[in-house]
């Protein structure tokens, strides 16, 4: 078994079927397996080993020879956890399958070998034995279950007023916190929907507390870095997403401190990482992320607290109420609108544009409704040639200062004639009006909408992928995890 990518497998390929190894398959996995059969000379984990030698780039790799009970385990940029049992070993590569059988597990590191049989396990780095810790999982197998919900998705979408209480009330520890406070320049790095998190909290914490963030995403970051100071923050559910690690990496040749805020504990970057401040959104099972999503919210906005002196204590240890308020949502009329719509846009300014931009990530995931999040203000720069009565525009109109631009844009979207779909808060009588469909969320502080907004918008994906009868756990061509470059 093999997960990722060897770099250099044509070359492996054509030098084996020089000397004679017929290929079955156009896989650069099954170079491997004919290395490992030249090199074999009654010993596996020597065979493994020469192998591994010629390899260039990352694997997961797990080599069991027929009628035997050993396999032997190498890592090298893709994750091996190890789980042990009572004359057991197992091996993934996460945690949750494990789940099922041990909470007690062994991360390898990159470049070691395992030499795996019922009852023993040696593990080996750079030709040395050494000796890797035997860690408690703090997930139970309870978590990966559906538990009675139809999908991951939507189980894991109501558990978020659970997993955002939990990493708020987690707090940092003392070593997270002096970094947080002492932090001059901060650079966050993320993919996928971690990376709109992380948009969101620049929005905030710059507009809330005036500390300058600068934004980048994993895989731009490693081949255009630019100058870097400063305290650099991953952000990542999954903690193994190839880019981001790689761009934390950049970050520590520069020597810059680094911090990892992700949801597995052990996984790679939080040992790539100087710290970690850990989210509690336990086990996300469906590949759309949504309570990790919130989770990593709560971690940021956390940062902002604690930057800001505790000036938001009140208001994140209620948040999880306003979360909770959502969840019955009925978005019926809105579902009926996009599962009809093959384009979508979804639209806001401000912390509500990356808001947008996650919710239009989550409509095309799960659903595959063609959709784009756009700041509204853009929309006029291209968009708008798009608009027809049948490309639905979800505007989300936050009170306050881009409120009135927000309805504004609603109207000029309304003279294309294409419908809107608005989200705004409870109360307002304005966007009832002009919009097609209004979604009320409740009126509470800005740092709580972002969060409201984000939910009905995981329920309007989730419920329209539900109508067009998708596989929302497991959408076409997506991974949960993202291990290769
Ligand atoms: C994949 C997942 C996304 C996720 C992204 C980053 O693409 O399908 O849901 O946002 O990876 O993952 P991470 O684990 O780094 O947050």
């Amino acid at each position: 078994m093999h997960n990722g990518v060897i770099e250099n497998y044509s070359d492996l390929k054509r030098e084996l079927e020089e000397r004679g190894h017929v290929f079955r398959s156009e896989t650069d996995t099954e170079a491997i397996a004919h290395l490992i059969e030249e090199h074999y000379d009654g010993d596996l984990l020597a065979a493994v080993n020469a192998t591994l030698s010629h390899l260039q780039g990352s694997y997961a790799l797990l080599v069991i020879m027929e009628d035997t009970e050993r396999i032997i385990a190498a890592r090298n940029a893709s994750p091996i956890v190890l789980g042990v049992g009572d004359s057991e070993f197992f091996a993934a590569s996460d945690l949750t399958p494990l789940l099922d059988y041990t909470e007690r597990v062994i991360y390898l590191d990159d470049g070691d070998v395992a030499d795996i049989t019922p009852d023993r396990l040696d593990i080996y780095h750079e030709g040395q034995k050494v000796e890797r810790p035997v860690e408690l999982v703090n997930w139970c197998v309870e978590d990966t279950r559906k538990g009675g919900f139809d999908h991951y998705m939507l189980k894991e979408i109501f558990e978020q007023p659970q997993s955002f209480y939990e990493t708020i009330r987690a707090g940092v520890d003392e070593g997270v916190r002096r970094m947080l406070m002492d932090a001059g320049e901060i650079t966050l790095v993320a993919c996928g929907t971690s990376y709109h998190t992380t948009l969101v909290f620049k929005y905030l914490a710059e507009s809330l507390c005036n500390i300058p963030i600068r934004i980048e995403m994993g895989s731009e970051f490693k081949y255009f870095t630019g100058p870097l100071r400063g305290l650099v923050i991953a952000v990542s559910q999954s903690g193994e997403t190839t880019d981001t690690i790689a761009a934390l990496n950049m970050a520590k040749a520069r020597n810059c401190p680094t911090l990892a805020i992700t949801n597995v504990q052990g996984s790679t970057l939080t040992r790539v990482a100087d710290r970690t401040l850990l989210m509690r959104a336990g086990p996300e099972i469906g590949v759309a992320a949504t309570k990790s999503y919130t989770a990593q919210l709560a971690a940021l906005i956390q940062i902002i607290n604690l930057r800001c002196e505790g000036m938001f204590n009140d208001i994140l240890s209620h948040a999880h109420l306003a979360i909770g308020d959502i969840l019955l949502y009925d978005v019926e009329d809105a579902v009926a609108l996009c599962s009809q719509a093959d384009h979508a846009f979804f639209i806001g300014r401000g912390p509500f544009y990356p808001v947008a931009m996650e919710g239009a990530l989550k409509m095309k995931e799960i659903s595959y409704v063609h959709a784009e999040g756009y700041a509204a203000g853009e929309l006029k720069h291209g968009p708008f040639a798009l608009l027809t009565p049948e490309t639905p525009v979800i505007a989300i109109c936050a009170p306050g200062s881009t409120y009135n631009v927000m309805v504004s844009n609603v109207k000029e979207v309304k003279a294309r004639r294409a419908p809107v779909i608005a989200l705004g808060v409870e109360g307002d009588t304005e966007l009832p009006e002009i919009a097609d469909i209004f979604i009320p969320i409740p009126d509470t502080h800005l740092l709580v909408q972002v969060l409201t907004a984000s939910v009905v918008l995981q329920l309007l994906a989730y419920h329209t992928a539900c109508a067009l009868g998708r596989d929302v756990d497991r959408p076409r061509n997506l991974a949960k995890s993202v291990t290769v470059e």
